[in-house]
């Protein structure tokens, strides 16, 4: 029996923009999954396309137990996290000897396949390595790590990310002459952040920008910008639609003694709020229980 587990993520920076090739700065965050694997040398009925994914890029059959903390469907990278933790439990407890590298390319793969071509691998790198990642084109660095004092809130709004993409692509069709610009001062916002990461007033002012930018871009949602402005309100140095937009999740940047106050806003605003922070470890081993 193994059991991993792996972060979820949160994106500070350049979301959608990455989608044409701008960089983007994601991080991974504290709610983390635990998956159990078990070879029992007989096939589990499924339980997900993910995990039927993960074995059968494998090869081989088991049983599979999962505690996720991550809430699904809200853009925080569950999916990913479950991928990544399932790959490296089969892996543990099959010894297959597969690298780091493996696991983040196939569970790409494997998001890939399950979204039928929508992933970008930013879930699966940062759900993988842990940390902050900077994304730009095909390539994917680490930045120093940075303590940061984040609360999420949930808007409860369902969103597509996929529907979100193609509709940022109608308008960039529509209006190259604004939207192009406006990408590149994402671009602009994000390079420019990326020497602010230790400094969170700084820091909190790109991700008003952004936010503003993301509004133009058209991914906002009126019950975002209620819980953007609560927080902001409520003492954050910044806060801003996080993944993409049209409901699901804003992010805030906070000084500690605010967070809970932050969150108070969230949750006062008909939302679900969720004090994190940044997780330095991607996929680990945990003590088998
Ligand atoms: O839905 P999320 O949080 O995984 O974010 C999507 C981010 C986009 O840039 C809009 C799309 C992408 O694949 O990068």
């Amino acid at each position: 029996m193994a059991t991993w587990s792996a972060p979820g993520k949160v994106f500070l920076f350049g979301e959608h923009a990455v989608v044409y090739g701008k960089p983007g700065i994601a991080m991974a965050i504290k709610p983390r999954v635990y998956v159990t694997v078990r070879n029992t040398k007989r096939p589990q009925r499924a339980k997900s396309p993910y995990i039927d994914g993960c074995f059968e890029t494998l090869g081989v059959m088991g049983s599979v137990y999962i505690n996720s903390q991550i809430p699904s469907s809200s853009g925080l990278g569950s999916s990913a996290a479950v991928t990544v933790a399932t790959l490296s439990a089969i892996n543990d407890e099959f010894s297959l000897h597969k690298t780091r590298e493996d696991i983040a390319n196939m569970a790409f793969e494997i998001e890939k396949t399950v979204q039928k071509g929508r992933a970008s691998p930013t879930d699966t790198t940062v759900s993988t390595y842990g940390g902050i990642v900077f994304i730009s084109g095909g390539s994917r660095r680490r930045l120093p790590p940075q303590n940061m004092h984040l609360v999420i809130g949930d808007s409860l709004v369902s969103h597509s990310t996929s529907k979100m993409v193609e509709q940022v692509a109608e308008l960039k069709k529509k209006h190259p002459e604004i939207i192009d610009p406006v990408l590149d001062a994402i671009e602009g916002v994000s390079l420019s952040a990326i020497h602010h990461l230790g400094n969170p007033r700084e820091l909190g002012r790109y991700m008003n920008m952004n936010n503003s930018l993301l509004e133009v871009l058209g991914v906002g949602h009126p019950q975002l910008s209620r819980l953007i402005l609560a927080a902001r309100s409520a003492g954050a140095f910044g806060a801003k639609i996080t993944g993409a937009g049209g409901g699901g999740c804003m992010v805030a940047l906070c000084p500690k003694q605010l967070k809970h106050r932050v969150a108070g806003a969230i949750e006062a605003s008909e939302a679900r709020a969720l004090v994190t922070g940044i997780d330095t470890e991607g996929v680990r081993k945990e003590k088998n229980v």
